[in-house]
C-alpha cells in the first residue's frame, strides 16, 4: 500500500492499483489515452517523501521522464508520493 498526497487531499493505493486508477477512484479527473507509457498525456510531477517510497512500472515507458516526473497510467506506487498537479485539474477537485 502507498500513501498519495495532492495539496489537501490524502489517499492510499492498494498494492495491484495503478497511480492513475488510484486518482480515478477518489475522483481526480486527471487526462489520460494510451494507458500504456507511450503518448505521456497523464504524465505529472512528483515528489518522493520517505527514502523508502519507490515507482515501478507495469509497463516500461516509452517516454523519457525527467526525475520528477511520473506516468500515473502505467505505474504502481510504494511507500509516500506528493503529486503536483495543474491548476485546472486542482480547479475541478474544488
Ligand atoms: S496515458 Fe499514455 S502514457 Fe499514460
Amino acid at each position: 500500500m502507498a500513501w498519495v498526497f495532492i495539496n489537501q487531499i490524502k489517499f492510499y493505493l492498494h498494492d495491484d492499483e495503478t497511480l492513475l486508477a488510484g486518482l480515478l477512484r477518489v475522483g481526480v479527473t486527471t487526462p489520460y489515452q494510451c494507458q500504456e507509457g507511450y503518448c505521456g498525456t497523464c504524465k505529472l510531477k512528483h515528489q518522493k517523501l520517505t527514502l523508502s517510497s519507490s515507482v515501478s512500472y507495469v509497463h516500461e515507458p516509452l517516454l523519457m521522464l525527467a526525475d520528477d516526473e511520473i506516468l500515473p497510467c502505467c505505474c504502481r506506487v510504494s511507500g509516500v508520493l506528493s503529486l503536483t498537479l495543474s491548476q485546472s485539474i486542482l480547479e475541478d477537485l474544488s
